[in-house]
């Protein structure tokens, strides 16, 4: 991890001194334990925020510019406040704070000229939600520098939704930025995405770890595929409303389904999301209960199901988990975030993690030819100020 003073050195350089005081921020990426592609049919997920992420060093100007630089990529983006604020493809990851400073204003936020300076160490591309920390961080720390000290968490992150929804034109739920936005130390969030509703849960492991496995093969076609699914779902659930009143895929039956679905594509993804939703429920009880290999055991329920009836795994998620699963201390494993490439997690025996990567690595490689990285994940805080 950069050191905060290295940041702020890297600040100087890019922009230059000036009597202004520097204010720092960070937000975390998520990992989702379990219940995927769930937020959008109104059930229950259980994420949590990581301490690796992306932080933010903020200092005003006397003019009404905002320059926008990451330490990830060597685009700089600028946004003069006093015009139109528009998504423009070659401003690439720029466009999130561009959308975020867009809807502060709309919705009334006084904004000052400002440099930013980004800078994270979430893996490129890895499904670990660098574009929900990225989101929330902006909304976070423009509001906070422009003196605003009381900021509803669950309000920002359903603000940044909104920016990612109709901004940046990607039609996620609310899962990442809830988390980004309302993570705590060592719990996991059990978040009802119809009302959200949340409630912490002590992610206690004992003698086991989260290892987050990635891939290295990037979330291509994510966001189409992503959208058919999401396409589909739609269609099941006005199937299903036909027959029943339901206020969301997650409130039917699997008898529904069997009943009132003919078509064996709708039928599968169905079937997906309402057995998910109960793993989800399952699995926190198990977990408050110490049950770890129960939990593992839903884990891994849970990929076969986005393998075999939602389809959003893949070679490279699927030869990982396998990998996984045969590995010595490994209880449980499977993909996590949207899916299609990015990473997986495993819950494995502490003493058996070195082991474990050896041997996941050797199996992973020969069969993708892609090479694995493995980081055993420390449950944080979500956004925050540091000081
Ligand atoms: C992506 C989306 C989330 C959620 C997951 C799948 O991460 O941004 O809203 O739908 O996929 O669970």
């Amino acid at each position: 991890m950069m050191e905060i003073d290295q940041l702020k050195n890297a600040f100087e350089e890019e922009f230059g001194v000036s009597d202004q005081p520097m204010q720092c921020f960070f937000a975390p990426g998520r990992v989702n334990l379990i219940g995927e592609h769930i937020d959008y049919n109104g059930g229950v997920v259980f994420p949590a925020a990581l301490s690796l992420g992306v932080y933010g060093i903020l200092r005003f100007r006397s003019d009404q510019v905002v320059h926008l630089k990451s330490m990830n990529t060597p685009l700089k983006v600028s946004v003069d406040l006093k015009t139109p604020i528009l998504y423009e493809g070659k401003d690439g990851w720029g466009n999130y704070p561009k959308g975020v400073i867009k809807f502060l204003l709309d919705y009334g936020h006084s904004i000052r000229g400002c440099e930013i300076l980004f800078s994270g160490n979430l893996p490129d591309g890895a499904g670990l939600s660098s574009s929900a920390a990225i989101l929330v961080l902006t909304a976070y720390m423009l509001r906070y520098a422009n003196g605003d000290h009381t900021i509803d968490c669950v309000k920002l992150a359903r603000f940044c939704q909104k920016v990612e929804n109709e901004f940046t034109k990607v039609n996620c739920g609310i899962m990442d930025q809830f988390a980004v936005a309302m993570g705590r130390e060592e719990c996991a969030i059990l978040l009802d995405c119809q009302n959200l509703s949340y409630k912490y849960i002590p992610f206690v492991l004992g003698e086991y770890r989260l290892v987050i496995m990635n891939t290295n093969k990037k979330r291509e076609l994510a966001d189409s595929k992503y959208n058919q699914r999401r396409g589909e779902c739609e269609e099941a659930l006005e199937l299903i409303r036909k027959h029943r009143s339901v206020d969301n895929l997650c409130q039917a039956l699997l008898t529904d389904v069997e009943a009132y679905i003919e078509d064996s594509v709708l039928q599968r993804r169905a079937q997906h999301v309402i057995s998910e939703n109960h793993r989800v429920l399952l699995a926190t009880e198990l977990l408050a209960q110490g049950d770890l290999i129960g939990f593992g055991h839903l884990m891994t329920q849970s990929h076969l199901s986005l393998k075999n009836d939602y389809e959003v795994t893949g070679l490279e998620l699927d030869t990982i988990v396998d990998c996984a699963l045969e590995s010595a201390g490994c209880i449980g494993a499977r993909m996590t975030g949207a899916g299609f490439g990015g990473c997986a997690i495993a819950l494995v025996k502490m003493e058996k993690i070195e082991e474990f990567k050896r041997t996941v690595y050797q199996g992973y490689n020969e069969i993708t030819g892609l090479t694995p990285d493995f980081y055993v994940a420390s449950i944080a805080d979500g956004v925050k100020l540091i000081t």
